[in-house]
């Protein structure tokens, strides 16, 4: 079984005994981990100690060779290491959210397009798309920002868009890799408050790759990796209070 959260409350997405190996170096040697609704885990470790392996892997990017990945849904448990590529895809798409380092938005379109982007895919109307795209977009902080196209932002705006992006869908799940990466401490400071805010704020989970200890001092767990195996899991106390993004 794998550790309980710090929360002690049901998990809703597991990882056992995930192993990965590409060639002769191992990504993952034996990794547990249990993720609770409304919880914030941070992952740690020093380059190529497994961190982005670990999040691909129970975000169902990445199957892993040995050990299972679990998610609770709404309508029970879902064994994601059983699944092929298309439910796998699919899951992704209806349950979780992603942000990267480089928020991987599509310069041409606007703030709104882009946030309004995973509904349009999964077959929304675009006025209810944009819609519910218009109400992150604001909740967020970009309210007046919403025709710009991305180039037209700041780093942590675009970020933003990214979070905002990452939300419409409902997700219930957000995978962070390095969203502050490539940002300065205030904005970096900003994005995390956003990111908490309507994540853990809307009680769903949030799982952060970061090698910034300021962001990981904010959320609710840290994991530290060394070599694709689990060093340590600290709770710590969660600061984001006062962010909770109302959506
Ligand atoms: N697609 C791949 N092909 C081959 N090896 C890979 C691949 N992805 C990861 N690895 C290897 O697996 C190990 C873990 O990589 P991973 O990307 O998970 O590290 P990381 O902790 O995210 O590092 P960083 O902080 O640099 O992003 C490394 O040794 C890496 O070289
Ligand atoms: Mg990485």
């Amino acid at each position: 079984m794998p550790p309980a959260n710090s929360a002690q409350r049901p998990p809703i997405l597991t990882g056992s005994s995930l192993v990965k190996t590409y060639g002769s170096s191992t990504a993952l040697a034996g990794v547990d981990i249990a993720i609770a609704a409304g919880e914030s885990v941070a992952i740690m470790g020093a380059s190529g100690s497994g961190k982005t392996t670990l999040l691909h892997t129970l975000a169902g990017i990445t199957p892993s060779d040995s050990g299972h990945v679990g998610f609770y849904s709404a309508s029970g448990l879902v064994d994601v290491t059983a699944m092929n590529e298309s439910e796998r895809s699919r899951l992704r798409r209806e349950a979780f959210g992603f942000v990267f380092q480089q928020g991987l938005l599509i310069p041409e379109l606007t703030a709104l397009e882009n946030t309004a982007l995973p509904l349009m895919l999964a077959g929304y109307p675009r006025r209810e798309a944009e819609g519910r795209a218009q109400h992150w977009l604001v909740a967020l902080g970009l309210g007046g920002m919403e025709t710009r196209r991305i180039g037209e932002l700041s780093g942590g705006q675009a970020q933003r868009v990214a979070i905002a992006r990452a939300q419409v869908t409902g997700a219930t799940v957000v995978f962070a890799d390095e969203p502050t990466g490539a940002l300065d401490s205030a904005t970096s400071e900003d994005v995390m408050s956003a990111l908490l805010g309507s994540t853990v704020g809307q009680g769903h989970a949030l799982v952060v790759v970061t090698h910034d200890e300021t962001v990981a001092a904010r959320c609710s767990r840290v994991v530290r990796l060394r070599d694709g195996r689990v060093l340590s899991h600290t709770a710590v106390g969660t600061t984001f209070g006062s962010n909770a993004v109302t959506a």
